[in-house]
């Protein structure tokens, strides 16, 4: 069987580079997704020239979670700009110009029963993005398995929460690239800006997208125990 080769591709910007504007500067939009994200996709494409041609037809997120099928010899390029790849492609659904200031509904229910409050949330996830060290990514999560509470979490590098069994809602950016030429070295003075742009109609769609992957898998353990 002929394998199909799939060179991985850089996803349009949801919306024009001006439209976060002020809170994301247009210079640092267009660098960020013209050349930072741009590099981990043609990185990931010339790491995977080499790899078997088994690998050349799977997706970004398959070879996030199966890094060990990857050959030892491309596995931390391949690691680095997948996850680049992936977390950036998650960035831009994110944000949206038309960032409606608060969750709702199930969301926001989910982030008042884990937090205690929006207003708590928002302070956790700023503190969390805040003292990560060096470079990395602010999450809000779901564990995959399990009823547990909606949690803050970050990782370091591009490493991604998928990989550490906890399904991604919300993400922000928080290496360097991502505002320095905005804010300088104010981190937090970033993340407060933030919630201005955040698209929560996303992180609402992709908690009930998680929702509805449950009630399958356990509809299909139910049919397997029949
Ligand atoms: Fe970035």
């Amino acid at each position: 069987m002929k394998v199909i080769s799939m060179k991985h591709v850089l996803p349009p910007l949801p919306y024009n580079a001006t439209a976060l504007e002020p809170h994301i500067d247009a210079r640092t939009m267009s660098l960020h997704h013209d050349m930072h994200h741009a590099a981990y996709v043609k990185a990931l494409n010339l790491a995977l020239e080499s790899a078997p041609e088994l690998l050349h037809g799977k997706t970004a997120e398959w070879l996030l979670l199966n890094l060990s099928e990857v050959p030892e010899k491309i596995r931390n390029s391949v690691r680095h700009n997948v996850g680049g790849h992936v977390n950036h492609s998650l960035l831009w659904q994110s944000m949206s110009p038309a960032g409606s200031g608060a969750p709702s509904g199930p969301l926001a229910e989910a982030i008042d029963q884990a937090f205690g409050s929006f207003a708590k949330f928002k302070a956790q996830f700023e503190e969390a993005g805040s003292k990560l060290f060096g470079s990395g990514w602010v999450w809000l999560v779901k564990a995959q398995h399990g009823n547990d509470k909606l949690q803050v979490l970050t990782t370091f590098g591009h490493d991604n929460p998928l990989q550490q069994g906890y399904f991604p809602l919300l993400v922000n950016d928080v290496w360097e690239h991502a505002y320095y030429l905005k804010h300088a070295n104010r981190r937090p003075e970033y993340l407060q800006g933030w919630w201005s742009v955040v698209n929560w109609s996303e992180a609402a769609r992709r908690l009930e997208r998680f929702g509805q992957g449950n009630r399958t898998a356990r509809a299909g353990e139910r049919r397997c125990a029949a």
